[in-house]
């Protein structure tokens, strides 16, 4: 039996794809490649020394869909597909809404017809909108999302309970990620953004590689400790090994289970400035900008519940996040490209 692993060459998902190969799995990778390259899963392969059987689909194409289905042995899919970028889905809310929705719905549908019922859907803490509490457990209710692609995942985790709530052969588990950054510690694998990043990790990358001039500090007057924005970093590579913790989970048939995916600790802006300077000996420079629409001051995990119920915990700290995303920014610094 296999795992189908939707989205499985993008950044998460590739290191997914690693892990779960290094745990004895067999992946089948389905992605589109809008916002990925194939090369990913070839480095995939150089560090487990295993193949990735790959299909090029979209979630939406429900015949081809339905062609991997037949052809392959699909025990249970961790779902990484979707778009991403938030400022982007505040443009385009029908493209979010149709990628994103229907195609989780499409998904599904082909899985409960092929008695494929274990799923593993990438959500994100954005469902908590500006939390009611700090550190965020998962009773902490959901709240309004500021964007499109927020309320994709707040949607898409309410549809799949209520589907598992209606058919209890479904295993399904929603993991909540903070923020993930740094890349594989071999610095072959990591994330590659198109055009100039959102987010902060690969901005301060580019700046350090001399792609762009500054950083830009979206505002200092929060109610934070030094005003700049908090938030919840974790390792690629932990939030990775979270997966297959989750596997394990469904296969005990577990129902409706809801993990936040983070390390408990917050990090604020200028923290990780620092920590990236010390850690990689590079001067960032930066300067104080307004606040960005949509941001809110602080935003990380108790990720006790992880912790008590999945045997997980993040193992990497800050400077090793930040050694690790340079080390792969300084050796592909066009990302996949040549
Ligand atoms: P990513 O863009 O690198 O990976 C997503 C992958 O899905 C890409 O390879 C893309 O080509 C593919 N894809 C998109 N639409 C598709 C479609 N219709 N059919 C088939 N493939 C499609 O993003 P990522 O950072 O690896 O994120 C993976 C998942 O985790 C996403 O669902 C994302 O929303 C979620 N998430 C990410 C973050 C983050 O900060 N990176 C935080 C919380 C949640
Ligand atoms: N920031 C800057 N300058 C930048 C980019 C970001 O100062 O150039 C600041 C932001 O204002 C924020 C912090 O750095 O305070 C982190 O911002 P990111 O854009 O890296 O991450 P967000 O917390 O805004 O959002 C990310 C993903 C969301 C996901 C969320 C989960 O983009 O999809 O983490 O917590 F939902």
């Amino acid at each position: 039996m296999a795992i189908l692993v939707t989205g499985g060459a993008g950044f998460i998902g590739s290191h997914t794809c690693v892990e779960l190969q290094q745990a004895g799995y067999d992946v089948v990778v389905y992605d589109n490649l809008s916002n990925a390259s194939e090369k990913s899963l070839e480095r995939v392969e150089a560090i487990t020394g295993k193949p990735v059987k790959f299909y090029k689909g979209d979630i939406l194409d429900r015949d081809r869909l339905n062609e991997v289905f037949e052809k392959e042995q699909l025990d249970s899919c961790i779902h990484f597909a979707g778009l991403k970028a938030v400022g982007e889905s505040v443009v385009k809310p029908w493209e979010y809404y149709e990628n994103n929705i229907a195609g989780t719905l499409t998904l599904v549908d082909v899985m409960r017809k092929h008695n494929c019922k274990n799923i593993i859907f990438s959500s994100s803490a954005t469902v908590y909108g500006d939390p009611a509490e700090i550190p965020i457990t998962e009773n902490c209710p959901k709240g309004q999302c500021t964007n499109p692609y927020g309320w994709t995942k707040s949607m898409l985790e309410q549809i799949l309970s209520d589907m598992q709530k209606a058919d209890n052969e479904w295993n399904v588990v929603l993991l909540r990620y903070f923020n993930p950054i740094g890349a594989h510690p071999s610095g072959t694998m990591g994330e590659n953004p198109n055009g100039i990043p959102n987010n902060l990790m690969p901005y301060i990358t580019q700046v350090a590689v001399g792609k762009l001039p500054e950083l830009g500090v979206f505002g200092n007057d929060y109610d934070t400790q030094d005003g700049t924005g908090v938030r919840d970093y974790i390792h690629v590579v932990d939030l990775a090994k979270g997966h297959v913790k989750a596997l394990k989970k469904i296969e005990e048939n577990a129902g409706l289970k809801i993990y936040n995916l983070g390390t408990g600790v917050g990090y604020s802006v200028l923290d990780i400035v620092k920590n990236f300077e010390e850690a990689n000996g590079i001067k960032i420079p930066y300067s104080i900008k307004p606040r960005r629409a949509g941001d809110i001051a602080t935003c990380y995990s108790d990720a006790t519940k992880a912790k008590e119920e999945l045997g997980w915990e993040a193992e990497y700290g800050i400077k090793e996040m930040c050694a690790d995303s340079w080390r792969w920014q300084k050796n592909n610094p066009n990302g996949y490209e040549d």
